[in-house]
């Protein structure tokens, strides 16, 4: 008898230690669990930015400290005819996080991308001049910094200059300036507005030769006495690239070059690229077959299993180097919301991010937050 009532004791001594357990480890949410760490952000498209998407913006607010605008802070969005700036859009993303009490992270001043082609031409559609196009650029930083002045706190200032082989891309900000448009992109966001941070941003560099190039352009840079805060990694990763090896020899390059890192747009396709390609360039577009769509009906297990390992193996990659990352930003709230369905084939069906189509968590969330109180 004796027996029964001892045992009967410490089984449930043993369960009221697994429910403390687990209680001590239950995180109400991501930015409480990686607190101290890191930022944790999210992008935001304009049905959030709007509040429309209410599940959405219930998310945000449990989760992230951190947001970037998706689409409506490029050139095209600010100012698709030239002097004619539209700043709605802008106006409410940056109201939207002051509101919230967010890091707010302007994205992106110069990129060769979704940028209007009016910024590169005269009225002929010649390509203007050395001098038209850096008083173009000058005009455009200014008037956006200085607008959000004290209230954005960090811009990317240039995104996508340099090709993975870490030569320059052969840009129209390039081709028609020279390198010297990464420098003056900075002198004029620096003078706009002097204490935002300022930060380089691609994707795919995890690469050697874009990573050694990124590391010379910040020495470049910080010996011509410019303020750059941070490099932006791009995180659009897949199952199976790059390496977590490659990333981390990134992220210990860029810190030792005297910067914060950050992983600006993270997100991890299940799906193949056509072109095999692991970057990020947008203007890649492949015509839709349906073999290339292979979890239009859900995704299994299994892959979803091996996305949560993949998830897992960064996030245990960027605790490691918490000392070192100021920031790991989503490239969007849900799985609905990913560009991923769309690019580089339109009409697809990825799962690349934390929260699912159902506006719900997945596992991951839990076991990187259980990770992150551990440490
Ligand atoms: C993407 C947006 O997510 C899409 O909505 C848009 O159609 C194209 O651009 N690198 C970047 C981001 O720096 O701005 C891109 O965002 C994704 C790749």
């Amino acid at each position: 008898m004796k027996k029964v009532v001892l045992f009967s004791f410490s089984c449930v001594l043993m369960m009221l230690a697994v429910s403390y357990t687990n209680d001590q480890f239950k995180s109400s949410s991501l930015k409480a669990a990686f607190k101290h760490k890191f930022l944790i952000g999210v992008s935001l498209n304009n049905g959030q930015i709007w509040g429309r998407d209410t599940a959405a913006l219930k998310i945000i607010k449990t989760h992230f400290n951190s947001v970037v605008a998706e689409n409506c802070m490029k050139i095209v969005s600010l100012q698709p005819r030239e002097g004619q700036f539209r700043f709605r859009d802008a106006d409410q993303f940056v109201n939207f996080g002051e509101k919230n009490k967010l890091f707010i992270i302007g994205h992106t001043l110069i990129w060769h991308s979704q940028t209007p082609d009016w910024f590169f031409v005269d009225a002929d559609g010649n390509d203007v001049s050395r001098e038209v196009l850096i008083e173009r650029m000058r005009r455009h930083i200014t008037t956006v910094v200085s607008r959000y002045k004290g209230r954005v706190n960090g811009w990317d200032v240039v995104n996508e200059a340099i090709l993975d082989d870490g030569s320059w891309r052969k840009s129209k900000f390039y081709n028609i300036i020279g390198e010297d448009f990464i420098r003056l992109a900075f002198e004029f966001a620096h003078a706009a507005d002097p204490k935002a941070e300022l930060y380089y941003n691609d994707f795919s560099m995890a690469q050697e030769g874009k990573r050694n190039a990124v590391v010379r352009m910040v020495h470049k840079l910080k010996g011509l006495g410019l303020k750059i805060t941070g490099v932006g990694m791009q995180g659009h990763l897949g199952l199976d690239y790059p390496k977590v090896a490659d990333f981390e020899k990134s992220i210990l390059a860029f810190s030792a070059a005297a910067v914060h890192v950050m992983i600006t747009e993270l997100d991890i396709t299940v799906l193949q690229n056509p072109g095999r390609s692991m970057g990020a360039d947008i203007s890649q577009n492949y015509t839709y077959k349906k073999e290339m769509n292979p979890y239009a009906a859900g995704l299994p297990d299994s892959v979803a299993k091996i996305l949560e390992q993949r998830y897992v193996a960064f996030f245990k990659l960027f605790l490691k180097h918490q000392n070192k990352i100021s920031r790991v930003t989503l490239w969007g709230v849900t799985d609905g919301d990913s560009w991923r369905n769309n690019w580089p084939v339109f009409g697809r069906k990825d799962y690349p991010l934390l929260f699912d189509r159902q506006y719900k968590a997945k596992p991951v969330v839990q076991i990187i937050s259980e990770m992150s109180l551990m440490e």
